[in-house]
């Protein structure tokens, strides 16, 4: 199949090009003038997908069998002080995506919960409490809208390696504790940590199976942000009395941050594994597989 990754430079973008079934042929969509992976592409396009006439020369001139979107203003509290900017980005080209007809994969968010009663499976009532979580809510809409046969991947708390992607929350933690520097990790967040890489393979075994609607992806543990650092800290023997005077835990509403976020979140992946047999790795083997991916 033809399948045009939009934002495959981004995180979850670089993981899907990594993981991708022999037999495909890739076509990479960014804003950046070159592609951070470009041996694992035929083909890139530096466009914009918020706007329309990417969508026109999608559709008429590379004529995929596949979008997957993974592009997005993915910085929440940017989205909560520009909600015009979030809108056209994460709801408005994914409506462009939808109208083109071609098969979509669309990647959503926890942020589409309160966080009152995680963790939620794909069946629980929404109710975003974000400009973020409420646009990709219209998102998941405008994708399922498009056809009954598009798929939208619910996800969260996502990490791992990425040439030029931000810093992941782990190796904060990690070169925190190595430079003996403190590090105020929230403790009042619950969810669970997935790896990218994961989420990818899972993207691509979900599209092999030919599921659609809804489905939660994520690393099956389920843990405070607090906790998910001590278990870096475990992991890399970062966690002698003096590592952990270093970390000092904080609550949400310490931050003051412009976005609220789901406190009690964390997603039930039940569906994904009745329908793949697919159940992602907890804490410790995501770190090993990163470890190992060098
Ligand atoms: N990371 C998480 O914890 C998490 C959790 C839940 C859901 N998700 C969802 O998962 C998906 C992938 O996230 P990620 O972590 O891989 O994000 P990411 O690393 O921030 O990548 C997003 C990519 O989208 C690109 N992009 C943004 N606006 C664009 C535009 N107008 N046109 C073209 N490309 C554009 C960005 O490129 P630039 O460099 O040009 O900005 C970036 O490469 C997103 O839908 C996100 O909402 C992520």
């Amino acid at each position: 199949m033809r399948i045009l990754i939009a934002g495959c430079n981004g995180l979850l973008g670089q993981n899907l090009l990594r993981t991708a079934p022999s037999g495909h042929a890739l076509i990479g969509l960014a804003r950046h003038s070159e592609a951070a992976l470009p041996e694992r592409l035929g083909a890139y396009h530096a466009r914009d997908i918020a706007d329309p006439a990417t969508w026109d020369f999608v559709r008429e001139m590379l004529k995929p069998d596949f979008i997957f979107n993974a592009a997005a203003y993915t910085d929440v509290d940017g989205c909560e002080r520009d909600p015009a900017q979030c809108e056209r980005i994460n709801r408005d080209a994914v409506r462009a995506m939808a109208a083109t007809g071609i098969p979509l994969v669309q990647v959503s968010t926890d942020y589409v919960f309160d966080g009152t009663a995680g963790p939620y499976t794909e069946e629980d009532t929404v109710n975003p409490l974000s400009v973020y979580g409420r646009v990709k809510l219209e998102s998941e809409v405008a994708a399922l809208a498009g056809s009954a046969s598009n798929l939208v991947v619910r996800t969260m708390w996502v990490w791992g390696k990425g040439k030029g992607a931000k810093k992941s929350f782990t190796d904060f933690v990690r070169e925190s504790l190595q430079a003996e520097k403190p590090a105020r990790i929230v403790s009042d967040q619950i969810g669970n940590p997935t790896l990218a890489e994961d989420l990818a393979l899972a993207i691509w075994v979900l599209v092999g199976s030919k599921c659609s609607g809804v489905y939660h992806v994520t690393g099956s543990e389920r843990v405070s942000r607090l906790d998910w650092a001590r278990s870096v800290a475990k992991f890399y023997g970062l966690d002698s009395a003096a590592h952990a005077a270093l970390i000092t835990p904080v609550t949400t509403a310490e931050l003051k941050l412009p976005a609220a976020r789901p406190l009690l979140s964390g997603l039930r992946c039940e569906k994904l594994e009745r329908d793949t047999g697919l159940v992602l790795g907890g804490l410790d083997a995501q770190l090993l597989d990163h470890r190992a991916a060098g």
